[in-house]
């Protein structure tokens, strides 16, 4: 039937009826907070490129991740700044290493808060790759996923609820299930960061982190924006070695990859809502150009009606607060 016995608006009439048949809900509940922090007794060092998220002492982290439960937010995402950093980014797999040591600190604290961390090289390597590098400057895939996995199972050892490799090495995942599995942590999931992309919108996160490439870049282990058949297979592998929730990377740039990805593998999906996403909201909150409030839920509830079960976003404070 057609106009005028459809008329859509009816439903649009009261903030009541529009309650009533909405279709996605954006809850604090959906919301992972990522914390950066770093070696050291330095409680905070902002951001320049991230305002209002700080790099934390493993102190500041406690409080931080009290102030998200308080919030209603079920987890935060570790990533570690270490204080060395060498070649083979040893850091990672220390079980005295900064992510060790703050999930220790973390789930003492706040034993039901779900604690994930990133699992990766590249915030522990000199060169800032995401892997072990080979004497022409490739990341070498085999040995760094040996490394990868050595790095997963010290996370689980301190306490990780649960682990996400995010270095986009192949078979990654099925050497991090296997490695796991031996130690003992059979019931530790992974996200799988399935579908990263090689995308520019990380440029504030690598300032955080201070993991920016030192030569190069990284389009020989991330995705190529263009291609979303090929975020399908990857995602599909990811399933087959194991994980448990597939990711895709960015989030807003990428939608339609999200769309897919939970239509293929009806994983739960998550979607992580990235540095320059975030940066690109505030700057233009604060140069008056629009309302940052409506423009971030707005923005998590697209990512969420794509399809993503779980948002990754520094907004998820600031989202638990007004919801
Ligand atoms: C690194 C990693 C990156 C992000 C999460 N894990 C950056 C990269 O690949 O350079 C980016 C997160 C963000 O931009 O918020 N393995």
């Amino acid at each position: 039937m057609a106009f005028p016995a459809t008329r859509l608006r009816r439903l649009r009439a009261t903030p009541v009826l529009r309650e009533l048949v909405r279709e996605t809900r954006l809850s604090p509940a959906d919301m992972v907070l990522p914390l950066f922090v770093q070696a050291g007794d330095t409680r905070r060092t902002p951001i320049s490129s991230l305002p209002s998220i700080d790099r934390l002492s493993i102190s500041a982290a406690v409080e931080e991740a009290g102030a998200a439960a308080a919030l209603g937010l079920p987890a935060v995402l570790l990533f570690g700044i270490p204080e060395h950093k060498d070649a083979d980014g040893t850091g990672a797999y220390d079980d005295e290493g900064i992510v060790q040591l703050a999930t220790r600190a973390i789930k003492d604290a706040h034993p039901d808060l779900v604690v994930m961390t990133d699992v990766c090289l590249c915030e522990y390597t000199d060169h800032g790759h995401c892997g072990l590098l080979r004497a022409d400057g490739c990341v070498d895939n085999d040995p760094s996923v040996e490394l990868i996995a050595r790095a997963a199972v010290s996370h689980a050892r301190a306490g990780a609820d649960v682990v996400a490799p995010s270095d986009m090495m192949d078979g990654r995942i099925g050497a991090v299930r296997a490695a796991l599995d031996d130690e003992g942590f059979g019931d530790t999931p992974i996200v799988a960061y399935s579908a990263k992309f090689a995308s520019a919108f990380y440029g504030p996160f690598r300032e955080a982190a201070g993991s920016a490439p030192a030569f190069g870049d990284r389009r020989a282990y991330q995705m190529d924006p263009a291609n979303g058949d090929e975020a399908l297979r990857e995602a599909l592998l990811d399933v087959q070695e194991g994980a448990d929730v597939v990711m895709v990377k960015p989030a807003l740039a990428y939608l339609d990859v999200i769309l897919r990805v939970k239509d293929a593998t009806h994983l739960p999906v998550a979607a992580y809502n990235v540095s320059g996403e975030y940066a690109m909201i505030k700057a233009a909150a604060a140069a008056g150009a629009l309302d940052e409030r409506a423009a971030v839920l707005e923005t998590l509830t697209s990512i969420r009606r794509a399809g993503a079960d779980i948002v990754i976003t520094y907004h998820a404070k600031d989202a638990a607060g007004w919801l």
